[in-house]
């Protein structure tokens, strides 16, 4: 049976990985030790969707292992070796704010985790397809910097010189910028990923992503916006918007659509690609307008919904945060001409989220 690795296999894109391979009759060894319940406390654990997992997928092998751990890592890859095909690695400590608590274990588990599984591919399974789930905060806050950003009613919007709605792409510089300190493990990971596919030639790629979210993600207040925010709004409780007035921009991607890019990349892999991958323009929003599109949602929903209106937006927004961060997905496009875009609209997403988030609580 052919075997794939997914790293952080019970969180929001690991499991949405493992639910994606199992359907297409891989053997998937999933390696997670919950951590995200040490990050950000045990409502945010993903240790649940592991028991569903093992209900749905007979083959599905979960295993409690720290990325950190060389050791352990290696008997996994030391049992499977040429068997291993594909190594999703999406395990991470992923906020920043959490990092400026503790670096060391920030880098750890983003840096030194995402060597110890190159490592043991090269070692074991230099064949294999290598996908990092890295970050768009390896541009730091370049993106603020960018001069066609426009404040309008609700929301910050990028034109180009010709007056068109922009995005960014993966011209940009991650240099010479305020990454924080979770962006510059993540920078660490990134540029590990790229030179083990052009070092040593392995099929390897870093999917810089912004907002990947889906009916899956434990939104926490340090993470997941979109996410949270819904459950605040479905449980009625109040929310602080961190600056820019609630119109910062972010594009949103479900997770089924990036896993679906990650089998694309699969079925033709290059050495150490880089693409931003997100929901692109038309699946772009801002704080304010999140509100107003989940009130219309759960309106039309909830024939006794009273319009939801409790939050603050503290004035400092938080260290390094965007203003307007939108994918340009061109150069995917061009890699995987027959990939056809994005498929789940931000409001079929949008009212995936409420539905799980009604039916939780
Ligand atoms: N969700 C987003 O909006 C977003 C945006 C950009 C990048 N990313 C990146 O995508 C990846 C996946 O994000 P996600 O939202 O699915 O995260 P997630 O927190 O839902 O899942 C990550 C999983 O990794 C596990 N994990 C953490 N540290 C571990 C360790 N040391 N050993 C083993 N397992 C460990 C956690 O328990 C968790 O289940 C991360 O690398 C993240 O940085 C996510």
């Amino acid at each position: 049976m052919r075997i794939a690795i997914v790293t952080g296999s019970n969180g929001l894109i690991g499991s949405q990985s493992v639910a994606f391979l199992s359907e297409r009759g891989y053997k998937v060894i999933g390696i997670d030790n919950d951590m995200r319940s040490y990050f950000f406390g045990k409502d945010a654990s993903t240790k649940e969707t592991e028991e569903s997992l093992k209900w749905d997928f007979p083959n599905f092998r979960p295993r409690q292992i720290d990325i950190r751990n060389y050791k352990h890592l290696e008997e996994i890859f030391s049992l499977y070796r040429e068997r291993i095909e594909i190594v999703i690695h999406t395990a991470a400590q992923p906020s920043h704010d959490w990092a400026a608590k503790e670096p060391l274990t920030d880098f750890e588990v983003n840096a030194l985790g995402t060597l110890n599984l190159l490592e043991l591919s090269r070692q074991h399974c230099s064949n294999a397809t290598f996908i990092f789930t890295s970050t768009n905060k390896v541009y730091g806050d370049t993106p603020n910097r960018l001069p066609g950003i426009i404040e309008e009613e609700k929301r910050y919007q990028l034109y180009d010189e010709r007056g068109n709605k922009a995005a960014i792409d993966e011209s940009m510089s991650i240099d010479n910028s305020l990454h924080s300190v979770f962006g510059a493990s993540k920078v660490a990971a990134d540029i590990m990923v790229q030179e083990y596919g052009k070092y040593f030639g392995m099929n390897t790629a870093c999917f810089r992503g912004g907002c990947l979210t889906g009916p899956q993600h434990k939104g926490a207040e340090l993470h997941g916006f979109l996410s949270y925010l819904i459950k605040c709004i479905v449980k009625r409780k109040p929310y602080t918007i961190f600056g820019y007035k609630g119109k910062q921009v972010r594009d949103n991607i479900h997770s089924l659509d990036l896993v679906n890019m990650f089998w694309h990349f699969h079925s033709d892999p290059k050495q150490g690609a880089v693409y931003n991958v997100g929901g692109g323009i038309e699946n772009s929003i801002s704080i304010l307008e999140a509100i107003d599109i989940v009130n219309d949602i759960c309106r039309e929903m909830i024939p006794e919904w009273k319009d939801w209106k409790d939050y603050s937006i503290a004035e400092i927004p938080r260290s390094g945060d965007h203003i307007y961060y939108v994918t340009d997905l061109s150069k995917f496009k061009k890699d995987f001409p027959e990939w056809t875009g994005i498929t789940i609209s931000l409001k079929s997403l949008i009212s995936e989220m409420i539905k799980k988030e009604i039916h939780n609580s």
